[in-house]
């Protein structure tokens, strides 16, 4: 992508109305805007990261066994009624009504629909276990919505539902659902901390909810500060083994961690007195089992191995992918700029040409971007006529995890710098090898875009 022909429209002041870092860099970035109150349209850079982050989130859940569909926006509110959520769910559901004067709802979570899916088509345990998933657009009209995509009213939301003949074998799909949202957060740069919750309107005992630790956090938290050394990596889990699934929540979930909600002051004080911290963090998932909550209201019941029916054991599973663009940023950012870590980055590096116009330095910025597509990489190539104090800033601010810098003087050496945006470390290198670099850089960190 040529800059000259891209649409980044950066802003050079800082805006007003953002409070928190993630969204004043979003702002300035070019990524959103603001269309109401909560809601926003998704600017090139921004869809961009936010397809990334989508695209992680569905290798990750094909990885785990779950099956991709997508229920609708507007749903009717008779489904709603059946479970007697319609009216429990208050204020933050967006009720509307079509020229037939029957009711209609934008969707905030989606139990019911899928609820309504399995009872019409599964009847047998055989066609057990079952985990269905989408990624929508989901509304709340949150009393408050503030810090930009952190705590929209239209937000996109990875929700997952699993059904299973047993509690044991619904436990297993919550595990399994942990132990994949842990490698999914891992590979966008995050570490997300798994913590005891509060099940709220969704019903049911046993919930974690996933945080990424930062002071601009709407969670208080409470944990020992041995949880923040566990990390996945590049272990590879067998996500049919009940036994390695539960070994890693038990592992993952061992250590005190709890949010305000669940908060034990007697068990806290159990934990070491130098490793207690009390932060803040952003919810970026939830994990609940339910058991029969839906089911059994709704009649979502199979034929068991005995012949006689029963309501199916299940448990709903949510990622905040929108939310993660601002979750990432306050995780990952200095005071120029973002940082993308290299799995979400929107390119893999920018080619800023110093002497636009210069025939070497044109040539060899053309031939560096090409020789980045055919390894699979795609630059954002700086051909505009700016100084290069105002490129190296745009650089900064975009936040691309490297800079290939092309100038006359260095070509006449044969080398071109190539710059961490973290270390702000460069080196000078033949064009191929710093392409070449940057291909090892991404080994394992290649995700499809747009
Ligand atoms: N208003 C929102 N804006 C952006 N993302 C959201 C919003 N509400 C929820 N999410 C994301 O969707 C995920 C799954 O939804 P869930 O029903 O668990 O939300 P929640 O617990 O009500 O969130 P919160 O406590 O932050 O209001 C959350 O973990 C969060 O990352
Ligand atoms: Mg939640």
């Amino acid at each position: 992508m040529r800059l000259s022909r891209y649409f980044l429209p950066v802003l050079k002041e800082n805006p007003a109305e953002a409070q928190i870092v993630s969204h004043r860099l979003m702002l300035r970035a070019g990524m959103i805007k603001q269309s109401a109150a909560g809601i926003y349209s998704w600017l090139p850079l921004g869809f961009k990261v936010l397809r990334k982050i989508e695209n992680i989130v569905h290798e990750e859940q094909a990885r785990a066994g779950h099956i991709p569909i997508q229920m609708p926006i507007l749903q009717s509110a008779d489904l709603w009624r059946e479970s007697g959520r319609y009216d429990d769910y208050g204020e933050e559901m967006l009720r509307m009504k079509d020229r037939h004067g029957r009711d209609l709802l934008y969707t905030p979570t989606a139990e019911e629909l899928v609820t309504d899916i399995f009872r019409a088509h599964v009847g047998s345990y055989r066609d057990l276990p079952l985990t269905l998933y989408q990624i929508q657009w989901k509304f709340r009209d949150e009393i408050r919505p503030r810090f930009g995509v952190m705590r929209g009213r239209e937000f996109l939301m990875k929700d997952g539902y699993n059904f299973d003949l047993t509690k044991e074998d619904a436990l297993h799909a919550y595990n399994r659902h942990l132990v994949s949202y842990l490698r999914t957060y891992e590979r966008m740069g995050l570490q997300a901390i798994p913590m005891r919750a509060d099940s709220g309107p969704i019903g049911g005992d046993n919930t974690h909810e996933f945080l990424v630790l930062a002071e601009t956090g709407e969670s208080e938290v409470f944990y020992d500060s041995a949880v923040t050394d566990i990390r996945l990596g590049s272990r590879e889990i067998d996500y049919d083994s009940v036994d390695e699934c539960r070994a890693v929540m038990e592992e993952f979930t061992a250590l005190y961690a709890r949010t305000d909600e669940t908060h034990d002051k007697a068990k806290f004080a159990e934990v070491p007195e130098e490793r207690r911290r009390v932060a803040r963090g952003i919810e970026v998932g939830q994990i609940f089992y339910f058991g029969t909550k839906y089911s059994e209201p709704m009649g979502a019941t199979v034929q068991g191995p005995d012949g006689k029916p029963v309501p199916v054991h299940m448990g709903s599973h949510g990622i905040g992918v929108s939310r993660l663009l601002g979750a990432i940023i306050e995780a990952s950012h200095d005071e120029r700029g973002i940082i993308w870590p290299e799995g979400v980055t929107p390119f893999h590096a920018g080619v800023v040409n110093l002497k636009v116009g210069d025939a070497e330095a044109d040539a060899a910025s053309e031939a560096i971007c090409a020789a980045m597509a055919a390894a699979g990489l795609e630059p954002l190539y700086d051909d505009t006529d700016e100084r290069a104090g105002a490129k190296f800033a745009t650089q900064d601010l975009i936040g691309l995890p490297w800079r290939i810098t092309v100038g006359p003087r260095g070509l006449k050496n044969g080398v071109v710098e190539l710059t961490s945006r973290r270390t702000g470390e460069s080196e000078e290198l033949p064009p191929e090898e710093a392409v070449k670099k940057l291909a090892r850089i991404y080994e394992g960190h290649l995700v499809r875009g747009i």
